[in-house]
């Protein structure tokens, strides 16, 4: 039995000088999911559901689940010297911890619950991080700039999906590992090693109601592949969460699309906290990850909350979307 602290003890040995700092760090990020998926577990039984009352900076209704797992990852986190700024969905700003500390070199920024909208249906939700080392020659009391940095320079990044299983998927760059929580002893042990994406799969996943809002490449790229030309009859799969339709593209294969849309032109999804960490995963695992058009781990941020359109999954289907949207330009 290898539990994740093993598990990143041993990769940490790949970094030079590095010290335990690391997995000290990952530790506060599998303390608060299993805070979190403890509170998932028995919502019903506690008053966690519902709205929590607020508008957070998306300018969506704040669940109560939202909070609770907000306030557990930046309590776990806080509490780690090596983490110097703290970037979350649910807060406006990026919070600067640890100010002055020499220690302090890392950023995580995070998404405390992933699909929110299906807490109250006892439907799968998740949570997604991704970790960033502070650039240099930025100065430590401007956090804006520590997390302001493209996807290809996370270290680390990963997701906790509250399923059927709790499950934490993590790569710091070699491989991608996925943990399942025993409930029996309450430690992530390890259950999938060395996850590779299939080459090809049999889902597609996307909004469907929304494809007259789609640009128009896009809805015809979905035909192309309901038409059968990639030797598969596709069928669809969408829950609703990111996390969750992620996983299920990383272990079956397909594709995951979120486009632009008529409402919003950037899509929907959250370049730093949502698409780079599965970005980085997809890539670790031999699938693509893709803006419509660009890398998205290639994609300058500019802003912390900012949107980005995200297609992501197996080679067979990313190669052709690829070729099929330049070919449209
Ligand atoms: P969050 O709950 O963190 O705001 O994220 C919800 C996101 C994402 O998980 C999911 O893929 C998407 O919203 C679903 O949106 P639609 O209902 O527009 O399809
Ligand atoms: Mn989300
Ligand atoms: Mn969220």
């Amino acid at each position: 039995m290898i539990t994740v602290q093993q598990h990143i003890m041993r990769e940490q040995k790949r970094f030079p000088g590095a010290s335990g700092e690391f997995s000290f760090l990952l530790s506060g990020i599998t303390l608060a999911t299993k805070m979190i998926q403890a509170q998932v577990r028995r919502a019903g039984l506690t008053d966690v559901l519902g709205e929590h009352g607020d508008i957070n900076v998306q300018g969506e209704i704040q669940q109560k689940l939202d909070v609770i797992s907000n306030e557990a990852l930046v309590h776990c986190l806080s509490a780690r010297e090596s983490i110097g700024v703290l970037a979350s969905e649910e807060n406006e700003e990026p919070m600067l911890v640890h100010k002055g500390s020499d220690e302090a070199k890392y950023a995580v920024v995070f998404d405390p619950l992933d699909g929110s909208s299906n807490i109250d249906v006892n439907v799968s939700v998740g949570t997604t991080f991704s970790i960033l080392r502070k650039p240099d020659g930025v100065a430590m009391d401007n956090p804006e700039k520590w997390v302001l940095q493209p996807g290809s320079k996370q270290i680390a990044a990963g997701y906790v999906v509250y399923g059927s299983s709790t499950i934490l998927v993590y790569s710091a760059g070699h491989g991608v590992h996925g943990f399942t929580l025993d409930p029996a002893i309450g430690a992530y042990v390890l259950s999938h090693e060395n996850m590779t994406m299939p080459e090809q799969g049999k889902y597609y996943s996307v909004n469907e109601a929304y494809r007259d809002g789609f640009p128009a490449r896009y809805g015809e790229y979905i035909d192309r592949l309901r038409s059968g030309v990639l030797g598969v009859n596709y069928s669809s799969r969408y829950i609703g969460s990111m996390v969750a339709d992620f996983h299920r593209t990383l272990l079956k294969g397909g594709v995951f699309l979120y486009p632009p849309t008529n409402e919003n032109s950037e899509g929907k999804l959250r370049l730093l906290y949502e698409a780079n960490p599965v970005a980085l995963l997809a890539e670790q695992a031999g699938g693509i990850a893709l803006d419509g058009e660009r890398r998205v781990m290639d994609i300058e941020p500019t802003s912390i909350h900012q949107r980005t359109p995200l297609v992501v999954g197996s080679r067979v289907e990313m190669s052709d979307f690829e070729r099929f949207i330049q070919s449209k330009e």
